[in-house]
């Protein structure tokens, strides 16, 4: 009995052995993508005697329809479906793939026999990239120091995956994503908020399939701006102050006010404004010294002729 089984497993493997080697079979190119041309290519090497005139022909099955799509290595559709013949080849390009190409067997026949499959979609070789510009997706703001970015994918295939990078650190776990099955499809809604916005950089990056998306790249500078601001507020401050006692030095030198202490309140008051507030924006560090030195003899002369 148990020799009878052996004999019979032997039999059958080599049975199973000698339909491979004159096997027919198709297979796609991966990665297949919605909205462009997809090749299904069928290796006819064991049927094509003559392999300058291969021949095969392309059905489908939709809907329990059997449709003839090629014959003899020519496309009856082609707007649709156009047939290319290499060595020991035969593929079907189906033009612009869609959603309805999907799901439905494909057989490939050339010198009476053939092979049929369902294009079942799967995550690893089909992909929908999303039709809108990656940057229109993505909405960011800044709240107080709360920096909120999220991006909005209402159609894609596979589930998309993404990152977020902030000055080198990985939050990718802090991303919150909420992925739902839309049709065939997916869409998919990915938002990252970040506390304490610091200076830096902030990236996000999604994978769909093989194809790598830069969702979004900014650049914080909080503390150049702050700085910024406030050297602008005080060399504002710093020329009305000047101005105010230039012309009031003017006035009392027009009016002939000649009070004693005028001159050199003007002189001192000049100085120590020029000195203490605009040296570091005129950068006159290493003079600084000297040029107290210069003035204030200056005013000791005008105290001594007054
Ligand atoms: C086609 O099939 C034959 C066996 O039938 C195999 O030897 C050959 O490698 C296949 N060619 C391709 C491109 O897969
Ligand atoms: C491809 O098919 C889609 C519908 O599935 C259609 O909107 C689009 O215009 C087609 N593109 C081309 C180039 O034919
Ligand atoms: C594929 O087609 C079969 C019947 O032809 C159907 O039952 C199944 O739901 C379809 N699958 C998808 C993903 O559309
Ligand atoms: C994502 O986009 C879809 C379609 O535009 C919209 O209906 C949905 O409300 C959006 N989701 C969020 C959270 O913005
Ligand atoms: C800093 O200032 C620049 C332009 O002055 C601006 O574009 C940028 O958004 C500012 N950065 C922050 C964090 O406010």
């Amino acid at each position: 009995m148990e020799c009878g089984l052996i004999v019979l497993t032997v039999v059958i493997t080599g049975g199973i052995n000698a339909v491979d080697q004159t096997k027919i079979e198709w297979n796609a190119v991966t990665p297949m993508v919605f909205g462009t041309d997809v090749r299904l290519v069928c290796n006819i090497s064991c049927c094509s005697r003559n392999q300058g005139t291969a021949q095969a022909s392309w059905d489908i099955l939709r809907d329990k329809i059997s449709i003839n799509v090629a014959a003899n290595s020519h496309s009856r559709d082609i707007s649709k479906y156009e047939v290319l013949v290499g060595e020991n080849r035969c593929s079907l390009v189906i033009k612009n793939f869609s959603q309805t190409d999907v799901n439905i067997s494909y057989t490939c026949t050339s010198n009476f026999k053939s092979y049929t499959k369902v294009l079942e979609i799967n995550e690893d070789e089909f992909e929908l990239q999303p039709m809108e510009d990656i940057t229109t997706l993505a909405h960011d703001e800044l709240d107080g120091s709360t920096y909120r970015l999220c991006v909005n994918f209402t159609k894609v295939y596979p589930k998309p995956k993404c990152f977020v990078q902030y000055n080198g650190k990985d939050l990718t776990y802090d991303i919150q994503h909420q992925t739902f099955k839309s049709g065939m499809f997916y869409s998919s809604y990915q938002t990252i908020a970040i506390n304490n916005v610091k200076d830096g950089n902030i990236r996000m990056t999604c994978m769909i399939g093989k194809s790598k998306y830069v969702v979004k790249e900014k650049e914080f500078m909080f503390k150049d701006n702050s700085t910024m601001s406030k050297k602008v507020k005080m060399m504002a401050m710093v020329i009305v102050i000047l101005s105010f006692i230039v012309i009031l030095c003017v006035i009392t030198h027009i009016m002939n006010i000649t009070w004693i202490h005028t001159r050199g309140f003007c002189a001192i008051s000049l100085i120590y404004i020029i000195d203490v507030y605009l040296s570091p924006f005129v950068s006159v560090q290493p003079e600084r010294g000297k040029q107290t030195e210069n003035k204030i003899p200056l005013l000791a002369e005008n105290t001594h002729t007054a």
